[in-house]
């Protein structure tokens, strides 16, 4: 007779991810259990609209739309939630670690916004709160960095965090379609978050990006203290330029410390980056992360950074790490003492302003196509002590053209009041546009 414990979970939302995990549970159940050396149970799931067809079948008194049944249920050893949203999964979620239960998640929103109220509800009650689904999908990046790279301090850790906005600048870039008709294909293959803004204008990402950086250095920013920029603003025009200069356009987390002026800089933007960068041939709809840590130097872990079986991966890893802590292995998280001591870490860690960066910037203007132009254009730059490193221009109908330039290093202050003072020229006829150029090599 075995002496296996069983383990129940219960699933808060059974969607794409949830029903990925029950899936992939009864997929590999045997080499799982053998792994772990307990048996799981997936004993309740929790539903929004329990007439909804799903694709997994689930036994009728599994089956509900009651979350008391897992949160406040004391059979149930592990919590998942995969319903998403910052509402009700924050209430339940906040519920379930105030009993001490353990709480597996993939909802980078919650805890972005509320990760360091959680943290401290699990710590102060005994439970556990994972997180691997969280950033990068089936990428074991919260892992990596907390347990296989302990050793280290990190100057740097950068990457694509984002697989729908690499997959609309991959097809931009080798099929020379424009943002709307690769945005249109997006939408259609259902890549697209229902709230577009999420995926367009980087704030999925940025969600990430917060997560990482509480996890390298101890410290919780708001969305509203990093530069958050999404693609919208990138044509083929940029793409081809950039192309034709050895770069890729990239929409890339940044989080880069500068040890010796305990500063920090947090940054999600669309950014040039060289060709020959192995995150910038990471295409589609894959994620990558290069991790540059003191001892180890560079490690890059390159995946599926979202869909069913790849979160479901990360979500049920984080159940096996629940499953050895319920079976007394010491918890492969920080305990409460050491939360204070982590936070530590980021003592007098200033967040570097945008504009102190400093870097080579890509600038796209449009302008009326007449004599003096450039030179004009060549002044206002030259006023803010920038100099150009190359320029390009290109004819549109209607007697206007684009100038795309990149600069050689300067300040992002100059960039911004170059852009100004640009868009106050006459000549200009829109806003002017402007991409970083990261290099990483620089850091
Ligand atoms: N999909 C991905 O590739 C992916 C990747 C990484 C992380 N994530 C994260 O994983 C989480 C789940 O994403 P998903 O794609 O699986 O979402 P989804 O397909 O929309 O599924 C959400 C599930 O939660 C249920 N639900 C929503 N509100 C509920 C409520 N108030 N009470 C009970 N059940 C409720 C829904 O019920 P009904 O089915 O009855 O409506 C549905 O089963 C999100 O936080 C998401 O950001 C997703």
């Amino acid at each position: 007779m075995s002496t296996k414990r069983t383990v129940h979970i219960g699933l808060l939302g059974f969607g794409v991810v949830g029903q990925g995990v029950w899936k992939n549970i009864e997929k590999n159940r045997q080499a799982l259990e053998y792994r772990l050396g307990a048996s799981l149970e997936i004993s309740q799931v929790v539903v929004k609209n329990a007439e909804k067809k799903r694709d997994v079948a689930v036994p009728a008194e599994r089956y509900s739309t009651d979350p008391a049944r897992v949160v406040d249920n004391p059979d149930i050893d592990i919590v998942c939630e995969l319903m998403g949203g910052t509402g009700e999964a924050l209430e339940l979620t906040r519920r379930a670690l105030a009993q001490g239960k353990i709480v597996v998640t993939a909802n980078k929103a919650l805890i972005c916004e509320h990760g360091e109220e959680l943290f401290a509800t699990a710590h102060a009650n005994g439970g556990h709160y994972f997180y691997e689904a969280s950033v990068a999908g089936g990428i074991p990046i919260i892992k990596t960095i907390r347990e296989a790279l302990v050793a280290n301090r990190f100057k740097l850790i950068y990457g694509i965090l984002n697989g729908t906005s690499n997959y609309i600048l991959t097809r931009m870039e080798r099929e020379g379609l424009s943002f709307d008709e690769t945005l249109g294909d997006a939408r259609r293959l259902g890549y697209v978050e229902a709230d577009e803004a999420l995926d367009l204008d980087g704030i999925d990402a940025a969600h990430k990006t917060v997560i990482l950086t509480y996890l390298a250095h101890g410290k919780w920013v708001g969305l509203d203290q990093i530069i958050c920029e999404g693609i919208r603003e990138i044509t083929g025009d940029d793409i081809a330029t950039a192309s034709e200069l050895g770069f890729k356009i990239k929409l890339l987390a940044v989080i880069q410390r500068d040890f010796s002026q305990n500063q920090l800089s947090v940054r999600l933007h669309p950014a040039l980056i060289e060709k020959s960068e192995v995150v910038a041939g990471v295409d589609e709809v894959y994620n990558a992360v290069s991790v540059t840590g003191d001892v180890v130097g560079t490690t890059i872990l390159i995946g599926r950074g979202a869909g069913q079986d790849a979160t479901s991966s990360s979500v049920i890893s984080d159940i096996a790490d629940a499953v050895f802590m319920l079976q007394g292995a010491p918890s492969p998280v920080i305990s409460e003492e050491d939360a204070t001591l982590y936070r530590e870490l980021a003592d007098g860690l200033e967040l570097t302003p945008a504009e102190a960066l400093k870097g080579r910037y890509y600038l796209r203007i449009q302008v009326k196509d007449e004599e003096g132009v450039l030179a004009r254009i060549s002044n206002i730059l030259a006023a803010q002590h920038i100099s150009l490193a190359t320029v390009k221009q290109k004819a549109i109908a209607g007697g206007t053209a684009s100038l795309m330039l990149t600069t050689h290093e300067t300040e992002e202050s100059s960039v911004l009041a170059a852009k100004k003072d640009l868009a106050a020229q006459g000549t200009v006829l829109a806003d002017p546009v402007c991409f970083r150029i990261f290099n990483p090599s620089a850091s």
